[in-house]
């Protein structure tokens, strides 16, 4: 039976399907996307420590690279462009946001070497690993829940989705999974992916 009710309905149903399925459009807060952003930079910073172990500065320079486009060129300008200067205007945490931009200046140099394949290699490594994890922690427990706080649940929700826009944007339609992917290479070139081998 067409009657013009079904008709209708039939345009509705076709008009909102394509929302749903061209783009499988999981609701990830901010927080919870630049915290697995940080992950994915922890497993670096472990390829980092393997390829120091192994003498291995040519894989170096690869991972550094994921670093130099994902983590600085991503990751953190978002935290630059989007977070910081929100607490910064509320007058929140305002030392711990300079120390964090002078950390992200600094990491960028320490990267820039490590691709350029100059310097004392482990050295740079060492420093590199010594200041972020303590930086992504910092950022994880105290940064992130207070600027949730600061902007509301309304806000947040609707940065996830520009986050979610801009990782599309710049990294295709895997984003994030793709560079989960390209780490995942790295590990096994270096023996270090089977999570099992680590279990003391
Ligand atoms: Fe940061
Ligand atoms: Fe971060």
């Amino acid at each position: 039976m067409t009657t013009r009710r079904n008709l209708l309905l039939g345009v509705t149903l076709v008009a909102a399907a394509p929302k749903k399925t061209a783009h499988k459009e999981e609701d990830v807060s901010p927080g919870e996307d630049l915290m697995r952003e940080h992950g994915l930079l922890n497993r670096v910073l472990l390829i980092y420590e393997e390829c120091v172990r192994q003498k291995n500065t040519r894989t170096i320079g690869a991972a550094a690279a994921i670093i130099r486009d994902f983590i600085e060129g991503y990751h953190e300008k978002l935290e630059e462009e989007f977070l910081f200067p929100r607490l910064e205007k509320a007058d929140k945490l305002a030392d711990l946001t300079a120390t964090l931009r002078k950390q992200h200046a600094r990491g960028r140099d320490i990267t820039a070497q490590l691709i350029a394949g100059g310097g004392d290699v482990p050295q740079l490594v060492a420093k590199f690993i010594r200041m972020y994890r303590p930086h992504e922690a910092r950022e994880d427990t105290i940064l992130f829940p207070a600027f949730h706080e600061l902007v509301g649940d309304k806000e947040y929700e609707r940065l996830g989705d520009k986050f979610e826009d801009r990782e599309h944007q710049l990294f295709g339609e895997k984003g994030f999974e793709g560079k989960v992917d390209e780490v995942a290479q790295i590990e096994r070139q270096l023996g270090i992916y089977d999570l099992a081998q680590f279990t003391p």
